[in-house]
């Protein structure tokens, strides 16, 4: 490949930038604080929320091996990002990989890809966020005027100002530095462990055989209406859309997938890792490993507690709690969620500012946007940017067709990685890799249809709204990025020395 568009970053050169400076990360986290970040960002609103909307719209009690077959297509994705992450140990996910491995063209894709994944993400979680404050604001007899509050299911003109709120104080958060962040998390992860164990434990007490009866409700045909809104699967193959039984499973696993996303953004820390090449692939693994085993365990719970045609769509595991006479708990969880959920809003910010941050060291973006803070260290700028727009976005914006739009981007990046670790495998054989996928390139193969088997259960909106944001993308590179990139100026050419003395590092 010897266009300009498929030019790629040699590996060692992303390492070298990272030493620059004025563009460098402090190096200070250990596999425990990236177990503890993943499990930080991965638990949320997904469990949280999604678990009762899509046992009771697709796939009932079922709704466990939708987690099930969600978590498998996450694994195979990590063993592949585990050796990205291992091998390239620099800020940016998927986006620092593809550009040393498919060229400038795909790794501008990616990034922009993340971009979405990341910024919307934040957006979806804080008004989960927001939801569950509301619903403990009704507890104490407080009501927040509807123009201020939640935008589910509201057809008033308003915005959510708990979950903007949310979104700025946590840019400040940010801002100051990734070792508060750190220390922040730690704690809050606890709580919200705690409360999903407290789920698991406690609600095993109050679950009735007869809710697991039918275990995989029969499949129902969907009232006709916006085809759109159907699997991009049933449209290709003229199915008529239908609800439930096995196909209702993969639906539910395109929603909850959701509920994973957050193990690829450890990813993204790599180039503030103490030992990434250690380190990494413990911290992407692990976390993985444990919120799988929680989340099998608290749907079969929730769903043994209610039966899945009454589950509440907005609190499901606080509600189970309170339909089987345990308000208690049901306070206790709901305060535990609004907790957690704050941490995983900071770490969905915090991947997204990373991913700008590096296209805009690479010159892709800006690179006003890649200076550091000289006294907090953290790259002020983007982060300020993001957060600013990820409030107003979060305060307008509902949260159900966000989140597909979020899924089909990470979806679109597991695609990429998987490929890229096969591309890497054959172009730079000799580099060092801490951790090997194993059985490349079945594994990674199987990866990508995984994946693409699950973005073909998202809605066909979803696909047309991710097209439209792609699209921009490309044209943003081929009026600005194409002709600001490093690469593309010659200051780093692949091979050539990296230049502090470069024309655009001042
Ligand atoms: N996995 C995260 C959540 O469920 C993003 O909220």
């Amino acid at each position: 490949m010897t266009s300009p568009l498929f030019r790629t970053k040699k590996v060692e050169q992303s390492i070298r930038d990272t030493e620059e400076p004025e563009h460098s990360l402090k190096k200070s986290l250990s596999a425990l604080d990236l177990t503890v970040f993943g499990v930080g960002v991965i638990i949320g609103t997904g469990i949280f929320v999604l678990t009762g909307t899509v046992a009771k719209d697709n796939a009932g009690p079922a709704t466990a091996l939708a987690f099930v077959v969600a978590g498998v297509v996450c694994a195979l994705a990590a063993l592949c990002y585990a050796e990205f992450a291992s091998t390239v140990p620099v800020a940016g996910s998927a986006y620092t990989f593809s550009y040393a491995s498919l060229g400038e063209l795909p790794a501008w894709i990616i990034g922009w890809d993340l971009v979405l994944e990341f910024a919307l993400g934040t957006a979806v979680v804080a008004v989960g966020w927001s939801g569950y404050i509301q619903s403990l604001m009704d507890n104490a007899g407080w009501q927040m005027p509807a123009v201020l509050g939640s935008r589910e299911g509201s057809d008033v003109f308003g915005f959510d100002i708990l979950a903007a709120v949310l979104v700025l104080v946590l840019t400040g958060v940010l801002v100051l530095g990734m070792k508060l962040s750190a220390r922040v998390t730690s704690v809050v992860v606890a709580i919200k462990v705690t409360v999903v164990l407290v789920v698991i434990i406690a609600g095993a007490f109050f679950i009735t055989a007869d809710n697991y009866d039918p275990f995989i409700p029969k499949s129902e045909p969907v009232p006709a209406g916006d085809s759109l809104a159907s699997p991009l699967i049933q449209l290709m193959f003229g199915w008529a859309p239908a609800n439930f039984g096995v196909m209702g499973i993969f639906t539910a696993a395109s929603v909850v997938f959701f509920a994973f996303i957050g193990f690829d953004i450890v990813a993204t820390a790599a180039e503030e890792t103490k030992n990434p090449q250690r380190d990494m692939p413990r911290g992407i693994l692990g976390s993985l490993f444990i919120c799988t085993v929680l989340y099998v365990l608290v749907s079969l719970v929730v769903t043994g507690m209610q039966h899945y045609t009454e589950l509440s769509v907005d609190a499901p595991l606080a509600d189970a709690f309170k339909a089987t006479g345990h308000p208690w708990y049901a306070g206790f969880i709901s305060f535990g969620a609004a907790v957690g959920l704050t941490t995983v809003c900071m770490i969905l910010l915090l991947g997204q500012t990373r991913v700008f941050f590096a296209m805009s060291r690479d010159g892709l973006l800006p690179r006003f946007f890649s200076r550091v803070h000289p006294r907090f260290r953290t790259p002020h700028r983007p982060t300020i940017l993001l957060g600013v727009a990820i409030a107003i976005l979060a305060g307008f914006t509902p949260l159900n067709e966000l989140a597909a739009l979020v899924n089909i981007g990470t979806l679109f990046a597991f695609v990429i990685v998987a490929i890229s670790v096969i591309i890497l495998r054959r172009t730079r054989p000799d580099l060092p890799r801490a951790f090997r996928t194993p059985w490349v390139p079945v594994l990674p193969i199987v990866s990508v249809a995984a994946s693409l088997w699950l973005m073909l259960n998202l809605p066909a909106e979803t696909w047309l709204r991710f097209g439209v944001w792609m699209a921009i993308g490309v044209v943003v590179y081929f009026l600005y990025s194409r002709n600001h990139s490093r690469l593309a100026r010659g200051e780093a050419e692949p091979g050539a020395p990296v230049g502090r003395s470069g024309p655009d590092s001042r």
